[in-house]
């Protein structure tokens, strides 16, 4: 695992948890987005995240230093070749990742692995137009990536085990525990998270209880370190109610109908922390 070249795409919350991740266990990380005022924004949050482990004594100004310097940002994934795993971590669509894995497999040859963070669409969807499927593999890192330990490594159909073998390395070489799981729709983890998460939101869609009390039952009574309704805010609504469709598509079950005030929020562009407002406020 020694030199590894690692390519990020999508900058967002969990692309850039994965690449400062990689980069502080010694990976060369290229990092882009289609927006690059987010690969800017990821950047400055890197910054301010490894200057709190400076001032805390997790780390030196030193390390501080060859972390950053380790994390390219780049245009596009184009203006990259020689790259070992290329890790998507784009907005939670099929229709576009489908295309983004298709250019990629374009662009890359057959040496390089192409992993999904998807939470939850399926990799042999993913990886059927790209150049070499056998060659693409779920990476399901969770969210705060620096600080949660898991990985879910998710096998698509035509998943090669020796790509398999690699991508588990990897994320051990990044401080992780991967767990190797079969591609249905949610894998192991969003299948038994996100309906717990969406009937707390029909609980307080019905009046059940406030935000509040949901949460603290569910902090307290079931010794969870966050309510569920601050779980789908720090996760990202619009992330929730994707993976909800997705389970409600792939298994054609009621139980997995996406709760009617989950979809109004995400309409209303209320995505939780990241948008500044979803179940609580934030400032930004
Ligand atoms: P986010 O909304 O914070 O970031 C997504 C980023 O992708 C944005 O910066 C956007 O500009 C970029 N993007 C969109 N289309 C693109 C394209 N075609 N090419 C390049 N960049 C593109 O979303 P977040 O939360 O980082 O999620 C990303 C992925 O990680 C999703 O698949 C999500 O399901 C998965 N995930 C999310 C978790 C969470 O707690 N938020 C946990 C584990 C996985």
């Amino acid at each position: 695992m020694e030199n590894q070249r690692l390519l990020v795409v999508g900058a967002g919350q969990m692309g850039a948890g994965i690449a400062q991740t990689a980069a502080t266990q010694g990976f060369e990380v290229w990092l882009t987005d289609n927006a690059p005022e987010q690969v800017q924004k990821a950047l400055s949050g890197m910054q301010a995240r490894l200057s709190r482990a400076v001032e805390t004594g997790k780390l030196t100004a030193d390390q501080q230093r060859d972390i950053l310097s380790r994390i390219h940002a780049v245009p596009t994934a184009q203006s990259v070749s020689s790259i070992d795993l290329c890790i998507e971590a784009i907005v939670e669509a099929e229709a576009v990742k489908v295309g983004v894995f298709r250019e990629l497999g374009e662009h890359f040859g057959p040496d390089t692995i192409l992993a999904s963070n998807t939470s939850s669409i399926s990799i042999s969807r993913i990886a059927r137009d790209t150049r070499y499927p056998e060659r693409v593999i779920g990476m399901h890192f969770m969210n705060p990536v620096p600080v949660m330990r898991l990985v879910e490594v998710v096998e698509g159909a035509l998943t090669k085990s020796e790509v398999t073998q690699h991508v588990m390395a990897a994320a051990e070489a990044m401080g992780k525990v991967p767990v190797l799981v079969q591609d249905y729709p949610g894998f192991v983890s969003n299948r038994i998270l996100m309906p717990m998460i969406n009937e707390a939101i029909f609980a307080l869609q019905e009046g059940v209880a406030s935000r509040e009390a949901i949460d603290t039952v569910m902090k307290l009574g079931m010794n969870h370190p966050m309510g569920p309704l601050t779980l789908a805010d720090f996760i990202g609504l619009d992330t929730c109610l994707s993976i909800m469709e997705v389970l409600y598509q792939g298994f054609s079950d009621s139980k997995y109908r996406p709760a009617p005030l989950l979809r109004k929020m995400v309409d209303a562009g209320l995505l939780g922390r990241k948008s500044g407002q979803g179940f609580y406020h934030y400032d930004k």
